[in-house]
C-alpha cells in the first residue's frame, strides 16, 4: 500500500510529478491555448464580472491561498482577500458585490472551512471550492468545484495535495484572467504552456533527496528554525516551517524576509538555522541584504534557490539549487526539497511522520 516506501508521506512526496500532471490533465490543452471552464460550475460570464475574491482555508491549504493571492492579483488584476477560516466566519465581512468566495480544502471536511463556506453562501456570495476529495461536504455545498485530483492523501502532513492546490490556482488564475481580459492572450498562453514542464521539473527536484538527507543529518538536532522568503516565496516559507514543526516537533517559524528585522532577528545567534527560499526575480537583491544580516550574526544559512547568483552562493552555508520555471510555479518546485527536509529531519529524530502526535488528518471540530 505504501508502494515500496517506508511511509505514506514519502510516497506522497514522490508521487508529485504524477499528481501534478493529474491536476493539469483535462483542464488546459497541451499547447496552452485553451482552458476548460465547464467543470468549475461558474460560467465564463460570471468570472468576467468578478470584482473581488475571498480565499479562505486552514493550515497548509491557507498557505496555498496566500500563493493564490499573489497569482490572481498580479495576473488577473483582481483584488484578493485571504483569511484563515476560523477567523473569517466571525469577522462579519461586508461582502462586496460581484464577489467570489473560494474555500480551499484537501479533505472538504474541515469544520471551520465549511462554516466559512456556509457563511459566504448565506450572504448571497457565489462560492467555489478547490478540493481533493470527490463527493466531500465542501464539494457538495459549494456552487462550483475545482477538483485537484491529486489522489488520496494518507499522511497527516499535507504534501501532494498542497502542490496540486497551487497548480489548480494557477490554472484558475488564467481562466479568470482570460475572462477579465486582464492580459494579452499571448502572455496567457506563454505562461500556461510553462505549466506542462512542471511534472518533469518536479521529478528533477525529487532528485535532490540525497543532498537534502545529508543536510538533515547536519541540522536535525537544532531546536529552532527560521524560514524566510519574499513575494510568492513568503507563503512557501510558512509552509516549510509548518511541515517541519508538524512532523519533527522542532520549533520553526516562517516569516516574510522583510519582516525579519522587525523582531525575529533577535533570535539569530551563531549556528541558528535560517532557510531562505529565493527565486530569480525582482526580490533577489532585497533578499541578499537580508542574508547579509543573518551572516553578520553568524547564523547558519540554508538556501533553496533557482538563482545561480554568485553572491547568493557565497552567503549561503548550504546551497540547494532547484531548476526553476517561473516565480509562480517555482513555489511548487521549492516546496519539494522543503517537504523532504522536514521528512528526513523527523525520521532522524525518531518521529512518527505519518501520525504526528496531537494531529488528525481532517479537523472536523471547530
Ligand atoms: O483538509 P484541509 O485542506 O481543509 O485541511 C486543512 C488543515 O487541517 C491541513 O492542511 C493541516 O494543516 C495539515 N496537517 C497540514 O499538513
Amino acid at each position: 500500500e505504501k508502494g515500496g516506501y517506508k511511509h505514506f508521506m514519502l510516497k506522497e512526496i514522490h508521487e508529485q510529478p504524477r499528481s501534478i500532471a493529474d491536476t493539469i490533465r483535462g483542464r488546459v490543452l497541451p499547447d496552452g491555448s485553451r482552458i476548460v471552464y465547464k467543470e468549475i460550475g461558474i460560467s465564463y460570464e460570471e468570472l468576467a464580472l468578478t470584482k473581488k475574491i475571498y480565499l479562505v482555508a486552514c493550515g497548509t491549504s491557507y498557505h496555498a491561498c496566500l500563493i493564490g493571492k499573489y497569482m490572481i492579483e498580479r495576473i488577473a488584476r483582481i483584488p484578493v482577500e485571504v483569511d484563515i477560516a476560523s477567523e473569517f466566519r466571525y469577522r462579519e465581512v461586508p461582502f462586496e458585490r460581484d464577489s467570489l468566495f473560494i474555500a480551499i480544502t484537501q479533505s472538504g471536511e474541515t469544520a471551520d472551512t465549511l462554516a466559512a463556506l456556509r457563511y459566504a453562501k448565506k450572504s448571497g456570495v457565489k462560492t467555489l471550492t478547490i478540493c481533493n476529495v470527490v463527493g466531500s461536504t465542501a464539494s457538495r455545498e459549494a456552487d462550483g468545484v475545482f477538483y485537484t485530483h491529486s489522489g488520496p492523501e494518507i499522511g497527516v502532513a499535507s504534501t501532494k495535495a498542497f502542490t496540486s492546490q497551487i497548480v489548480a490556482l494557477y490554472i484558475f488564475t488564467f481562466a479568470l484572467s482570460k475572462a477579465k481580459r486582464a492580459n494579452p492572450a499571448d502572455i496567457n498562453e506563454i505562461f500556461l504552456s510553462k505549466l506542462f514542464h512542471l511534472p518533469t521539473m518536479a521529478e528533477k527536484a525529487l532528485k535532490l533527496e540525497d543532498k537534502i538527507h545529508q543536510l538533515a543529518k547536519e541540522v536535525y538536532k537544532k531546536p529552532n528554525f527560521l524560514y524566510l522568503g519574499r513575494g510568492l516565496n513568503y507563503p512557501v516559507a510558512l509552509e516549510g516551517a509548518l511541515k517541519l514543526k508538524e512532523i519533527s516537533y522542532i520549533h520553526a517559524e516562517g516569516y516574510a524576509a522583510g519582516e525579519m528585522k522587525h523582531g525575529p532577528i533577535a533570535l539569530v545567534e551563531e549556528g541558528f538555522p535560517v532557510v531562505f527560499i529565493v527565486s530569480d526575480d525582482l526580490y533577489l537583491e532585497k533578499t541578499l541584504s537580508n542574508m547579509e544580516e543573518i551572516k553578520a550574526r553568524d547564523g547558519f544559512i540554508i538556501t533553496i534557490s533557482s538563482s545561480k547568483e554568485e553572491k547568493l552562493k557565497k552567503l549561503s552555508d548550504r546551497f540547494i539549487y532547484v531548476e526553476g520555471i517561473n516565480s509562480y510555479l517555482n513555489t511548487v518546485l521549492f516546496s519539494i526539497p522543503l517537504q523532504l527536509l522536514a521528512y528526513h529531519v523527523a525520521i532522524l529524530r525518531g518521529c512518527d511522520v505519518d501520525q504526528p502526535r496531537n494531529l488528525a488528518k481532517s479537523v472536523t471540530v471547530e
